[in-house]
């Protein structure tokens, strides 16, 4: 079966619209946790161009990188570390407007200005945290957070 992802050129909340369906379409009737994760990372990636962007989930009380697009990235992060560590911790999400400011900050592209990192939750346990990476300083808003909560929620394992 053909899997293209039409592009939206409209408005961000637009191309989040668009985007999000097609993600949702995609997962349909599909259980596996790695595949839906790396068609998410595409489909987010392909729409938007972003720097980075993908997961990294929770195996032995560190996050492990999953699927992700962009850059080679680093494998492993504590809990409480880096954005993603920090985003893990607090069980909440995290827009960082310039990564140079975050203590801590784990710098896997120096090439990364701006960052925005949302956990995924179940039953109240993070297991996973979706990072997106921007070259651009503030780069990421409320509107970015707002859709890519949504996105994250309808993912489930
Ligand atoms: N910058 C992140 C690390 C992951 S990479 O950006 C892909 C952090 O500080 O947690």
């Amino acid at each position: 079966m053909a899997e293209d992802l039409t592009i939206n050129n409209g408005t961000k909340q637009e191309q989040y619209e668009s985007v999000a369906q097609q993600i949702s379409a995609l997962m349909q009737g599909e259980h596996d946790l790695i595949a839906n994760l790396a068609n998410a990372a595409a489909a987010l990636k392909t729409q938007f161009g972003w720097l980075w962007v993908g997961f990294y989930l929770v195996k032995n009380n560190e996050l492990v990188l999953g699927p992700f697009q962009g850059p080679v990235a680093c494998t492993r992060i504590a809990k409480g570390r880096g954005v993603c560590g920090k985003a893990w911790e607090l069980a909440q999400t995290l827009l960082v407007e310039d990564v140079n400011q975050f203590p801590g900050h784990i710098a896997c592209s120096s090439l990364s200005q701006s960052e925005i990192v949302i956990p995924l939750i179940k039953n109240g346990e993070v297991w996973g945290v979706l990072d997106v990476d921007s070259e651009q300083l503030s780069f990421f808003d409320e509107i970015d957070q707002k859709y890519l909560e949504d996105i994250v929620a309808a993912i489930s394992y």
